[in-house]
């Protein structure tokens, strides 16, 4: 008997793993059969139209609504999509429309008629936001993909009670058929004396069962204990979509040319408004996504880019710090970039790759990247600090490299000082940042 409950159990786990991996699969085809009004939008509509801005095309918000009111026929918003010309050939209304700008608008004959309405619905239940930072399209993609997330983890929610109501069950069965074939006595044990009984005729499977969640509550424990602290990934929005990749990258600026302080002082500095202004009075975009962006700098400038003058109502650009560390910790950038000798990307990443706005990146990524001494501990942890120290050679360290007077003198205070210490430092034929002192606390503390 007590076999064959283990079997029923297994059996019943068994079964519903399966139908959780079915439900899961099953949700992707129907997801694919129905429609992403969103995703169309942004993929072949959004170029030109906004919700609730006109840019090169009318801004979409309720549009329908407007052609009904303004007489067009039920079917000619539609074929207005499918093809604009001949719409307006053959509604008045549609005609009208298509004197409203002086570009036309691209022809979608491959669109069907709910793939049109999809787009639409999705422009309707747009909210438009009244400061418009992020732009209406991206934050209704957000809502959408929230949605399908938290529907996600509700299966395994429901798979879990559905699991026990199967258990309980089968239990319930197990009396009954104990009850009828006359076993004395087991109608009156409850379930959990029933559990108990069973427990102790198998207590090697209760040991194991016991030592698996024990082990796994103490590693979950103690990883959520190691993330504390760290901020890896950490990746703030700004006020402003500031591509790395297209000005360190494709255009080659240099890093000096923005974050003009990094040789010289302890922090790199971030570019005023008027160092972005030296080009983009020029560049004001090439589309409207873009010019979009490109007209907070404008705004923060008082640049009217129609006039071509300033209007002298200037806004500061507040940028969002990315990287942080604590204030009790003094970190210098010119001890590094400038003494060191260390590259930004050792630390940053390879910004010129950067293509969304700065992220501390995690240790794992820095480690791919060509030439950077490779480190385990994450990113502007001090154990990130301390292992690099420990490995880092100095390059200028060697006695025939002069190395400036800053290694002069370091040199001769250990040739004079402590010559058993010298040795040792070089016995590898190399000299750390630890080696010099990069380990001692009050460098880094104050
Ligand atoms: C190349 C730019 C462009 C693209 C891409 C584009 N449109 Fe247009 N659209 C326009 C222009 C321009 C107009 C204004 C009509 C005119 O002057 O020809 C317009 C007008 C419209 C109108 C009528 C607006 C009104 O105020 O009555 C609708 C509806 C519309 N477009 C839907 C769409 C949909 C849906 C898509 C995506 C499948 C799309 N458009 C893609 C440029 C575009
Ligand atoms: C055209 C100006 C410009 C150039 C060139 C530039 N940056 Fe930046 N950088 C910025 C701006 C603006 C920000 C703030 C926005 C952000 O965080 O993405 C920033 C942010 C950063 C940050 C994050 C700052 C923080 O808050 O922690 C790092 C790191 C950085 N840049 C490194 C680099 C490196 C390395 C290079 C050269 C490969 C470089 N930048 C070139 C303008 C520039
Ligand atoms: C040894 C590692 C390291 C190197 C190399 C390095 N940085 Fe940093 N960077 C940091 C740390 C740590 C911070 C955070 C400083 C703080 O919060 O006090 C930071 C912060 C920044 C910031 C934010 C503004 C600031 O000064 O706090 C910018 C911008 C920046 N770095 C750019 C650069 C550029 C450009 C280079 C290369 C020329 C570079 N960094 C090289 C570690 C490094
Ligand atoms: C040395 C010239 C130069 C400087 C300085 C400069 N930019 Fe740019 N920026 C460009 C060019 C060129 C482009 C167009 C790139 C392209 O063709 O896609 C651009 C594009 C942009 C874009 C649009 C990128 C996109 O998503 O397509 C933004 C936003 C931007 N810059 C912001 C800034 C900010 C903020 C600053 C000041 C911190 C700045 N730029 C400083 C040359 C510059
Ligand atoms: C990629 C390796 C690397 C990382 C990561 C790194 N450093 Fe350094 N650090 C160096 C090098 C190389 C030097 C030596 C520069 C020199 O010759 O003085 C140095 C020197 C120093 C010094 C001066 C030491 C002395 O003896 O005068 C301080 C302070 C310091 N680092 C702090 C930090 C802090 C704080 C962090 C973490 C936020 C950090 N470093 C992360 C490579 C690194
Ligand atoms: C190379 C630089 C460096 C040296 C040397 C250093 N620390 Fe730190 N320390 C840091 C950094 C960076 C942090 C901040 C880490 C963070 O925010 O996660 C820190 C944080 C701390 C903290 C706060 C706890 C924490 O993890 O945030 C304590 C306590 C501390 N250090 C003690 C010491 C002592 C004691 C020594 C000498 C044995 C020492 N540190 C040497 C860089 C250093």
């Amino acid at each position: 008997m007590f076999k064959n409950f283990n079997k029923w159990c297994l059996g019943a786990f068994a079964a519903m793993l399966t139908l959780g991996t079915f439900s899961v699969n099953a949700q992707e085809p129907e997801a694919e059969a129905s429609i992403n009004g969103g995703d169309l939008f942004k993929s072949k509509c959004a170029t030109c139209h906004h919700p609730f801005k006109d840019g090169t095309g009318p801004k979409l918000y309720d549009v329908r609504t407007a052609w009904s009111e303004g007489g067009a026929g039920a079917e000619a918003i539609y074929q207005w999509v499918n093809n604009w010309q001949t719409a307006a050939a053959s509604d008045p209304y549609a005609a009208g429309v298509a004197q409203k700008k002086a570009t036309a608008m691209t022809k979608f004959p491959d669109l069907t008629k709910p793939q049109i309405v999809a787009i639409l619905d999705w422009v309707d239940s747009q909210e438009e936001k009244v400061a418009g930072a992020a732009g209406g399209a991206a934050g209704g993609a957000e809502g959408v993909e929230g949605e399908e997330e938290g529907g996600f983890s509700w299966i395994w929610i429901i798979l879990g009670v559905l699991f026990v109501i199967v258990i309980l069950a089968v239990s319930g069965v197990r009396r009954q058929l104990k009850a009828a074939s006359g076993e004395a006595g087991s109608d009156t044990l409850s379930y959990g004396e029933e559990f108990k009984a069973w427990a102790w005729g198998n207590l090697r499977y209760v040991l194991i069962g016991s030592v698996v969640i024990f082990i796994t509550l103490i590693v979950v424990l103690f990883q959520g204990l190691y993330s504390i602290g760290v901020v890896e990934g950490y990746q703030p929005s700004q006020p402003i979509d500031f591509p790395h990749s297209k000005h360190a990258g494709m255009s080659g600026i240099d890093c000096k040319y923005c974050h003009n302080s990094v040789t010289e002082s302890r922090s790199a500095g971030l570019p005023t408004v008027n160092v972005c202004m030296n080009c983009h009075k020029q560049v004001a975009g090439n589309d409207d996504e873009q010019m979009e962006k490109i007209a907070k700098i404008y705004a923060a400038a008082g640049w009217d880019a129609d006039a071509q003058q300033y209007t002298g109502k200037t806004t500061p650009i507040v940028w969002n710090k990315v990287h942080v560390l604590p204030d009790h910790v003094y970190f210098n950038h010119s001890q590094h970039v400038e003494v060191g000798g260390v590259d930004c990307k050792q630390c940053h990443g390879d910004m010129t790759k950067q293509q969304s706005t700065a992220m501390v990146q995690p240790v794992v990524e820095l480690n791919k990247i060509e030439g950077n001494v490779q480190l385990t501990r994450p990113t502007l942890t001090m154990g990130w600090c301390l292992e690099c120290h420990a490995e880092k050679e100095i390059s200028t360290g060697s006695i025939d490299n002069a190395g400036g007077d800053y290694y002069q003198e370091i040199h001769r205070r250990l040739l004079y000082g402590d010559k058993k210490l010298y040795s040792d430092y070089l016995e590898d034929g190399k000299v750390t940042v630890m080696e010099l002192g990069g380990w001692e606390c009050a460098k880094c503390h104050y």
